[in-house]
């Protein structure tokens, strides 16, 4: 039988393999490739092979990065970044233009080159990866257009570094890339060590179209050149990869003033309920987990299935990952191909064999010779089967079921990670109930693994913070205006009072702490000396009993923006009837300034809207500012009244709750407050004041595990120290400029942006 006659007996798809000739010869007469800085490529130092993952033959030779050669490229990129923010927006949007129409020129080579050097099915690369770069710089270019109009007063941030992962390499670039133009900055860029070819080749776009040297560099490496850019005299660090490597740059990072986003792993969950379409929800989890062989951050690992549909579910599953093609990533059809490198088969397999040890049942998941790995799932797996906790990054998922919704988020939620999530039910109310309630920043509504330069993409809790794509992906690469800065008095070591007890002569009162809506007397007992009267000495433990009492008063999230607004209306009804009296401690315009706070964010509480971006048509994606839940919140050391409502009114007006340890010589004005905060409905719980010395008490708010944001005014080098006692405990720190407290620069836009995160919902709709 000809070849043609049994494929058409078998109906399986014949041999369709993407001609790779223009590429290599190409990757012939490039290589071995120098870096790309200022404008030119580097005579190659010394070189490591970039090899196709699929057969393992080396494709090129690329540079390793030094120190060195880190600096150069960071000082062609300072130097060419006035020029390159001096530009008008219009001329920046042409560039980013011109970079698009080349990228979209190129769709086919630099199709073939991504799935020569990482693995990647064809289709893949050709339908999807190449497609959303160009669109990533198309849209990039309309904000370069735009950011003055939409980004007053705001600027650039000078330098960035940019360190990526191997797993969509040219679209990561792209993600990172085009905002980072757009918003004014240049960049030094460092592709992951196994897929360096798809950055070379996009250098030489930014020739073609006459990018200024400097403006785009790029240095290949390893983890040490990935490193050096972390060391070097950069003004932001964007980085993609690991939570490891992640962690270890935020601690590098404390202290420096560096701005730093990070996008990390993830264990997403994928919630199939009874109501589902389940033969749609079958080709979401091909969608998920069995595309690009599973390397995906927000993959969706953890398929949760109702339990009343599970084993139907569970046997259309495997008759369509039966039908799944393993084979050579240049095949047309091929559907799974190539593990980027030996080193992730190996983990990948590493971790399934812990979690069958552990009891799991591993269904499919075999490794082929070579860097090939089928489609499978872990099933009968308990909850903390390292399977289960674990990121596989491969095209393994794990199966389990639940009874309830409830139970299905508390499964959902049961991970250190928030990156994304899909939900799949016919129901409108059911799906978008769990939307709301999984504390993800991307949530896939009947649908999964959607990607738009529209639609701000970025995690919660470990999975990093920072979101990239849309209005929100820009702000990460734009400088608020800027404030007057103002010296603030430095906070000694808070001294307790000999006597202690705070009976002594001339003191006129012991004030307590507030915790959960009550006064509290500090664990310890000890008090110390503050101009009129003595303070409570808060320890480590009235620290954590304030920061429970702050997560159990997650209802006040829920209340919605009108019913928090009647509160701050409230509590500025309450201190103007008593601000005579407030006066007294503090001074008229401090006590003006609160109420201004508090009327202020009350008129914000149900206005600092989220928005409906086009991402794609027939789908509402729906971009959602979301509370982070508890933030903890160290303040200055003088103006307390103030600065305490300026950073507290627009925390708790967006839903948080807070732990806030108030100036720490001069705390009494605050601690008048109680009373206010007693009589103006606030519940308890959202406001916990816990006086002492500031670092420490920051330190242990750092440290916390349930605390979801610091934000600390003062001194940077004290905050490194903050921040290392941290322990690499991954929060966004902020730590505003110290400004005078009562002027119209302490409130405004910039506080409500730190005060919420957002969650991207992505719903097919007209469709
Ligand atoms: P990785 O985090 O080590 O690599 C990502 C990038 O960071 C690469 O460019 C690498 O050269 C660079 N890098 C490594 N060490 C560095 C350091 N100390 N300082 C600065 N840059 C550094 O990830 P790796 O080892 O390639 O993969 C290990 C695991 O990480 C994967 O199995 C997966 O679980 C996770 N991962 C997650 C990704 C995501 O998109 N969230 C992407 C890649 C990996």
């Amino acid at each position: 039988m000809s070849n043609v006659s049994k494929i058409m007996e078998s109906m399986d798809y014949g041999p369709s393999v993407e001609d790779s000739a223009a590429v290599r010869d190409w990757l012939k007469a490039k290589s071995p490739f120098g870096h790309f800085i200022g404008g030119k490529f580097q005579t190659p130092g010394k070189t490591f092979a970039s090899s196709n993952p699929s057969t393992g033959e080396a494709l090129a030779e690329v540079s390793q990065g030094t120190a060195a050669d880190v600096e150069a490229a960071v000082k062609a990129a300072r130097k060419a970044q006035k020029g390159w923010a001096a530009l008008s927006g219009s001329e920046r949007a042409r560039y980013l233009y011109a970079i698009a129409r080349h990228v979209q020129k190129r769709e086919r080579f630099l199709s073939v080159l991504e799935t020569l050097d990482n693995g990647k099915p064809i289709r893949e690369s050709r339908d999807i990866d190449i497609p959303l770069v160009a669109r990533h710089f198309y849209h990039h270019a309309g904000w370069a257009e735009l950011r003055d109009a939409e980004f007053p007063g705001h600027a650039p941030l000078g330098v960035c570094g940019q360190i990526i992962p191997w797993n969509f390499p040219l679209l990561m670039l792209a993600w990172k890339i085009a905002p980072a133009l757009a918003a004014g900055n240049t960049v030094v860029l460092k592709p992951a060590e196994y897929t360096s070819l798809t950055a070379l080749a996009f250098a030489e776009i930014c020739q073609e179209v006459g990018l200024p040297a400097g403006v785009v560099n790029i240095v290949t490496g390893d983890g040490a050149t990935g490193a050096a850019i972390v060391e070097a005299e950069v003004d932001k660090i964007a980085f993609t990869g690991s939570t490891e490597v992640g962690r270890a740059i935020a601690a590098k990072l404390s202290g420096t003033g560096r701005k730093l986003t990070l996008e990390l792993g993830g264990k997403s969950p994928f919630i199939v309920m009874e109501d589902a379409d389940l033969d749609a929800a079958v080709e979401g989890v091909v969608d998920s987990i069995w595309f690009n062989q599973g390397q995906v951050c927000c993959a969706g690992s953890r398929i949760l299935v109702a339990e009343a549909v599970a084993d139907r579910f569970e046997t259309l599953l495997n008759a369509r990952m039966a039908k799944l093609i393993v084979g050579p990533p240049l095949d047309k059809s091929t559907d799974i191909g190539a593990i980027v490198d030996p080193v992730q088969k190996d983990r990948i397999q590493a971790i399934c064999r812990a979690a069958t040890d552990a009891g799991a049942e591993l269904v499919g998941g075999q490794p082929g010779e070579g860097c090939f790995i089928a489609p499978g799932y872990l099933k009968n797996i308990a909850p903390a089967n390292p399977g289960m906790v674990e990121e596989i990054f491969g095209p393994i998922a794990t199966l389990s079921t639940f009874r309830t919704a409830d139970e299905a988020v508390e499964l959902a939620n049961n991970t250190r990670y928030g990156l994304a999530g899909s939900v799949w039910s016919e129901s409108a109310t059911v799906a978008t109930d769990l939307a709301a309630r999984i504390k993800a920043g991307v949530i896939w509504i009947n649908c999964a693994n959607m990607f738009d330069a529209a639609a701000p993409f970025g995690g919660y809790r470990e999975s990093g913070f920072g979101r990239e794509g849309g209005f929100t992906g820009m702000l990460d690469y734009l400088a608020e205006p800027p404030v007057k800065p103002r010296k603030e008095p430095e906070a000694g070591a808070a001294q307790t009072a000999p006597g202690g007890d705070g009976q002594g002569g001339g003191i006129d009162r012991t004030a307590k702490l507030y915790i959960g809506g009550a006064q509290k007397r500090p664990d310890g007992g000890a008090n110390y000396a503050v101009p009129g009267g003595m303070a409570p000495l808060g320890s480590r433990k009235d620290i954590r009993t304030a920061v429970e009492a702050a997560a159990k008063a997650g209802k006040w999230a829920g209340m919605g923006g009108h019913a928090r607004a009647q509160v701050l209306y409230y509590i500025a009804e309450n201190l103007s009837a008593r601000a005579d009296e407030f006066a007294k401690r503090s001074s008229k315009a401090e006590v003006q300034a609160a109420i201004a706070r508090a009327f202020h964010y009350a008129a914000w509480a149900d206005k600092f809207d989220g928005r409906n971006v086009q991402a794609k048509p027939a789908h509402l994606v729906n971009v959602l500012p979301e509370p982070y839940g508890v933030i903890g919140i160290a303040c200055p050391n003088d103006q307390p009244l103030s600065a305490f409502m300026s950073l507290v009114m627009p925390a708790i007006a967006m839903g948080n709750a807070v732990v806030v340890v108030p100036a720490q010589d001069d705390p009494l004005p605050v601690l008048d407050l109680y009373q206010v905060f007693d009589t103006s409905d606030l519940p308890g719980g959202v406001v916990n004041i816990v006086t002492g010395s500031k670092d420490e008490l920051a330190k242990v708010l750092a440290a916390h595990d349930e605390v979801a944001g610091l934000w600390y005014v003062g001194d940077r080098a004290r905050l490194a120290g903050v921040e290392k006692a941290g322990g690499g405990n991954l929060k966004p720190v902020w730590s505003p400029a110290h400004r005078d407290w009562t002027g119209a620069q302490a409130q405004g836009r910039a506080f409500l942006r730190q005060a919420t995160q957002t969650k991207t919902i992505w719903l097919p709709y007209g469709a």
